[in-house]
């Protein structure tokens, strides 16, 4: 949630910022802002999208600058509550993400002492309070106001008279791209990419003075070195490539993605020997990373006999006498707030803890005591797609290196027909789904998460109220809803519940719901009982559970572009959610 970049080198640091924030929109799109140094401090705000402003940072001058893009916390999307901040005599400005959490006294003291504010968010104590401890060292004021914030900030911070730009992080992610002459900062890597692969990521209490002709980072007070890591990711791989959609491009991307999963994870490896003693899991995460992380709980317990629970992060810490040897956090971006929160609380219970995470370098790397990395690439809209797939794919990977019972076969038939399903045709699908008031999608066994997947595919870019349900549920409560406005989705392959499922969409028939069914070469019972069928190559139930995945991507994908939406931003949702 929120996107800070800065730059201090030889460019026009306003353009830097403001590319660094398009790759970064991903975390939030209400409002933008950069400040930059010439040697006078200049400010753009924008209300909305960078994509869409119609005005432009273009006109700010100078080689050292910050920028913001905000998913607002507190105070509504306005020019006021854009970032950066600045100080009552506008000399001093902050870009913060995060949440200062005292910042209601810190505000009323502020207030008391004459400060007059100028916006309603958290973030603009901070400059107020730099402003009073300011004596001609931007760094040591900052140095000297941290111990009173609390919560959570990566910070970037300038100043009108000095060529510096100082940074510091608790709680939330901040990385440091080292190029030739010249320094770019970014809540991730991405903004980096055009510059240079060289990342230093900052620890939480570090605070850092970068010139552009150098860097120092302070942890308590104390000089400290950090290690360069190279990025592994390119600048192509965060760009759109041809494609209407990042969405698009990242469901493209899957053949790819999952044989690159496949073969990242070896059987020799800590993590694996980790999962394979474990005597009972817990796995933490949210999203569509919980919704994958149900898909291994099913083949843990079903294949390897291990007991396999996922919790909801948000969830866990109202369990508190839950303890397994093992609790693995599953999270793509590696940065949601309560996924970290879960697995550190884990670690303080005594558990031994894993991350399965796609970003190299990101806090969960630093929680957990092993990582395992899914390698899907950046994956930049907000609705995850290939993540999905790639954990999946780790965790098919894992039970075909544990158990006895190999998958080699089903992993390849889903690498042979990957390719080819996402050229199914699914208009007549689109037709039903786009005029639909709600949508009800339905599984059992590993079809259940991936029923869950789906309806959350669909609410998040096409708006339509899409709710996921175990097929044996449907009696309990949701059959009200019934009607031809509500069409039911469901994968429905000759697996052991074949029987039950036919029969379920039977009684849903008669109740006169639109059925909507993804089945192996759509037999004619499946013809019979549903209004569309979606065939599936003659996969494995494995096969099915990724292929229908990606086909209920591709189905919110186009019905969300039939209504007109913004697919790879859509309202009110942030990519990375870094607040509880
Ligand atoms: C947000 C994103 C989802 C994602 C979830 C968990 O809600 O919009 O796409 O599944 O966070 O994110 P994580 O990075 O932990 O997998």
């Amino acid at each position: 949630m929120c996107g800070i970049v800065g730059y201090t080198g030889y460019r026009e640091a306003a353009e830097v910022c403001r590319l660094g924030l398009l790759r970064l929109e991903y975390r939030g799109y209400d409002s933008y802002g950069i400040a930059t140094l010439s040697p006078s401090l200049s400010v753009y705000k924008h209300v909305g999208k960078i994509s869409d402003s119609a005005t432009s940072s273009n006109h700010l001058r100078g080689d050292t600058g910050i920028g913001h893009t905000r998913w607002a916390t507190h105070g509504v999307p306005s020019e006021k509550n854009a970032h950066p901040h600045l100080d009552a005599k506008k000399k001093i400005a902050v870009v913060h993400n995060g949440i200062i959490e005292n910042y209601a006294e810190l505000r009323r003291g502020l207030e008391e002492r004459g400060v007059v504010f100028a916006s309603d968010t958290d973030t603009e104590v901070i400059p107020h309070l730099i402003a009073e401890h300011y004596t001609k060292n931007l760094f040591q004021a900052v140095e000297s106001i941290l111990p009173m914030l609390k919560g959570s900030y990566a910070l970037l911070i300038i100043t009108e008279g000095e060529d510096t730009l100082v940074a510091a992080r608790n709680g939330s992610p901040l990385v440091l791209g080292v190029g030739d002459g010249e320094y770019v900062l970014g809540s991730d890597a991405l903004p980096l990419l055009d510059y240079t692969r060289q990342a230093v990521y900052f620890e939480d209490g570090d605070t850092a003075e970068i010139t552009r002709d150098g860097f120092t980072i302070h942890n308590k007070g104390v000089s400290v070195s950090r290690n360069i890591t190279e990025i592994e990711w390119n600048a192509d791989e965060a760009k759109k490539g041809g494609y209407q959609h990042y969405m698009l491009k990242e469901i493209f991307e899957q053949p790819e993605v999952f044989a690159n999963t496949l073969s990242s994870i070896k059987s020799k490896s800590e993590a694996v020997d980790m999962i394979r003693n474990a005597h009972a899991i817990t796995i933490v995460a949210c999203g569509t990373s919980a919704n994958a992380s149900m898909i291994f709980s099913y083949l843990m317990e079903g294949i390897c006999h291990i007991p396999t629970r996922v919790i909801l992060a948000s969830e866990f810490k109202y369990f508190p006498t839950m303890f397994t040897d093992l609790v693995i956090g599953v999270s793509q971006s590696g940065e949601t707030a309560d996924t970290l929160a879960a697995l550190k609380l884990a670690k303080d219970r005594g558990s031994q803890t894993l991350a399965i995470t796609n970003v190299l370098g990101s806090t969960i790397t630093r929680v957990a005591s092993l990582v395992l990395y899914t390698r899907a690439g950046p994956e930049m809209s907000v609705a995850a797609t290939k993540s999905f797939t790639s954990q999946v794919a780790a965790f098919l990977q894992i039970v075909n290196l544990l158990s006895d019972y190999k998958l080699e076969t089903e992993l390849s038939e889903i690498k042979r027909y990957l390719p080819e399903i996402l050229s199914t045709d699914l208009s007549k699908a689109v037709d039903l789904c786009k005029n639909a008031t709600t949508l009800l999608y339905i599984g059992r066994g590993l079809f259940y998460p991936v029923a869950l997947e789906g309806a959350l595919k669909m609410k998040e870019i096409s708006y339509i109220h899409a709710e996921g349900y175990a097929a044996g549920e449907l009696k309990h409560g949701p059959f009200a809803l019934l009607s031809p406005k509500t069409p039911v989705i469901s994968t429905c392959v000759s697996n052991c519940v074949y029987p039950v499922m036919m029969s379920n969409l039977k009684e849903i028939k008669a109740r006169n719901a639109p059925i909507i069914v993804i089945g192996k070469n759509c037999d004619k019972d499946l013809e019979d009982v549903a209004d569309v069928c979606i065939p599936l190559p003659a996969v494995s139930e494995y096969g099915a559970v990724v292929l229908s995945s990606v086909i209920l991507q591709l189905l919110a994908y186009q019905t969300a572009v039939s209504l007109g939406n913004d697919v790879d931003m859509p309202r009110n949702l942030a990519k990375s959610v870094t607040v509880e």
